[in-house]
């Protein structure tokens, strides 16, 4: 038979529903937001606005996609937090909504734990490129930068993370001080590709444990550029493939000598990337080439499920399911979360 499960993702600027059945993805429907390229970041109420108008048609079209009808679902997911909280709300609503009208249990998910759990996703029953417990999962996002050792699919300790800005975060910021539009990591990724990245030298932050501190970086960058720019006012044209280069270069080392730290620390070898940032070519490439050197066994998620989707959310409602961890009507979003 299998258990059906409708999961909706609303934190931040893609309103998305995906339908499982059991763990196998029936269908993933992301709607992006391009309104907000002009202002170069996301404006929460414009995001609001914009799921408001997306939500019903992007389920409507996942649930038609999975060849399935409404009175066909058992459960409905919903993204809790963090996020924004006008798009949150957007999205738990919708969902409160949706199973007190089709009499339906109602699961809560953690936007980060699902990042985590998109490695459990299969495309069809045969597919079993999965992690085993325990994982370490190097989340990497526009809001997070943290290492999590994953002990089983609802139970995960962060054990190292970012005291102030996200490596996404990095990425998007530094784009910006050279004129690129938001959102800049894919542009720095795809510029990095053409330059040298050991061209420039940008200053590493000196944390300890398994913390990670971006904003050092950030304002080294700031200033790298200012004095360049007094010398030669086209310095960032004539440069940007090997600025984006040693930028890239930059952000990945200080990313993985701390996930090097902690596969030493706790003996883990299998070791996986979540998040936005998980997309970025040079990290991507940096893991496989120490996966070989340190004979660990990496877990890299397909493009379409680094990126927010509803796909990451409906399997964690599916494990939920099975320990029937519902929550009632009176569930309320939370922007903020320690894990
Ligand atoms: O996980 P995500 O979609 O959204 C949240 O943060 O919730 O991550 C978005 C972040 C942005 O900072 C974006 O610039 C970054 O992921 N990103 C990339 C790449 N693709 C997306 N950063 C570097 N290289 C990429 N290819």
């Amino acid at each position: 038979m299998g258990v059906v499960i409708l999961g909706i993702e609303s934190s931040c600027d893609d309103t998305s529903a995906a339908v499982f059945k059991d763990d196998v993805i029936l269908s993933n429907i992301v709607a992006n937001q391009d309104v907000h390229k002009a202002y170069g970041g996301v404006v929460p109420e414009l995001a609001s606005r914009a799921h408001q108008q997306n939500i019903i048609p992007v389920v409507e079209k996942a649930i038609k996609d999975a060849g399935l009808s409404r009175d066909q679902i058992d459960a409905v997911a919903f993204t809790r937090g963090p996020g924004l909280m006008g798009s949150l709300l957007v999205g738990t609503s919708f969902a409160k909504a949706f199973a007190l009208a089709n009499e339906l249990p109602l699961i809560e998910v953690n936007h980060l734990h699902a990042h985590v759990l998109a490695h459990f996703i299969k495309e069809d029953e045969n597919d079993t490129d999965q992690p085993d417990f325990p994982f370490l999962c190097l989340l990497v996002s526009g809001g997070n930068s943290q290492i999590i050792v994953v002990r089983n699919h609802l139970d995960m300790e962060i054990i190292g993370q970012t005291i102030d800005d996200a490596a996404g975060e990095a990425f998007d910021k530094c784009a910006k001080v050279m004129g690129l539009p938001y959102p800049g990591g894919p542009l720095i990724d795809k510029l990095a590709k053409e330059g040298n990245p050991d061209a420039f030298t940008f200053s590493k932050p000196r944390i300890k444990d398994l913390d990670y501190s971006f904003s050092g970086l950030k304002t080294s960058f700031l200033y790298f550029l200012r004095d360049e720019l007094k010398k030669n006012e086209n310095f960032i044209e004539e440069n940007k493939a090997d600025i984006c280069a040693s930028l890239q270069k930059t952000i990945i080392d200080i990313l993985m000598t701390k996930v090097i730290k902690a596969a030493n620390d706790t003996g883990i070898k299998q070791i996986a990337l979540a998040g936005g940032v998980s997309a970025n070519s040079g990290l991507r490439n940096k893991l496989t080439e120490l996966a070989t050197e340190k004979k660990w066994k990496t877990f890299i998620p397909k493009f379409s499920y680094t990126t927010d989707n509803a796909a990451m959310i409906a399997i964690n409602g599916y494990y939920k399911y099975l320990q029937k961890e519902f929550v009632s009507q009176d569930v309320a979003p939370f922007a903020r979360t320690e894990f």
